[in-house]
């Protein structure tokens, strides 16, 4: 079998950033578990001067969180909103509402967000919030996404950037890209395969979005 890893295998075309008319910087919120990689591609990308953007805060809820070092790297602010110290899941919403709107944040991406969101949430930022999932939604919808689909046994894996809905991993579609499942993938081999192309269509995907609901 020849492996082109190289060639992305993207579903939706590739948005041309050129065509996205931002004539004022989008005021991001991040929200981020855990390595925070895909934060880093946005932040990449406003630096390359792809997207036109600035990242106002990163949300995180992991205090050792590679992603609160990379934001501390970038001089991005970084709030740290403990799930563990909340009641409820509301309770959670409910501050890290108050964080972003401290920090004037007008859309807020959910990069490897690994928390349930409430209306809370939603309902404070109407269609302005963004998640990345790491399989071709409407499959493999919720945690483990990258395992479900290797023991499904599917030929093509890849992500998704959708716009958020009160229910886990719905709405409407923004990007998909795909990729190639070898046989011998791993879930690690697999899901840094999928995080290339992650990567790439989120910060696209962030100027797709703001561009039709500005
Ligand atoms: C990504 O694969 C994303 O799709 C999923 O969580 C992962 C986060 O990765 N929701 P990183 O923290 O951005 O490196």
């Amino acid at each position: 079998m020849v492996r082109d890893e190289t060639t992305p295998r993207l579903i939706s075309p590739r948005v041309p950033f050129g065509e996205l008319n931002l004539d004022k910087p989008l005021k991001l919120g991040i929200m981020a578990s855990g390595s925070g990689s895909n934060f880093e591609a946005v932040a990449q990308a406003i630096a390359d001067g792809q997207l036109n953007a600035q990242i106002q805060v990163l949300i995180y809820n992991n205090p050792d969180a590679k992603a609160a070092w990379r934001a501390q790297q970038w001089g991005v602010p970084a709030v740290l909103c403990n799930h563990r110290e909340y009641g409820s899941r509301e309770d959670l919403d409910r501050s890290i509402v108050e964080a972003l709107q401290r920090h004037q944040v007008e859309w807020v991406v959910m990069a490897g967000w690994m928390r349930v969101v409430t209306p809370t949430l939603i309902d404070a930022f109407p269609d302005k919030i963004i998640n990345i999932h790491p399989s071709l939604l409407p499959s493999f919808k919720g945690v483990r996404a990258v395992e479900q689909a290797l023991e499904a046994g599917v030929k093509i894996a890849g992500c998704t950037v959708h716009l958020v809905l009160p229910e886990v991993d719905t709405g409407p579609i923004l990007l998909q890209a795909a990729v190639p499942v070898f046989p011998d993938d791993t879930h690690q081999t697999l899901h840094s395969r999928i995080q290339t192309q992650e990567h790439l269509v989120l910060p696209q995907a962030i100027a797709l979005a703001a561009q039709v609901n500005s």
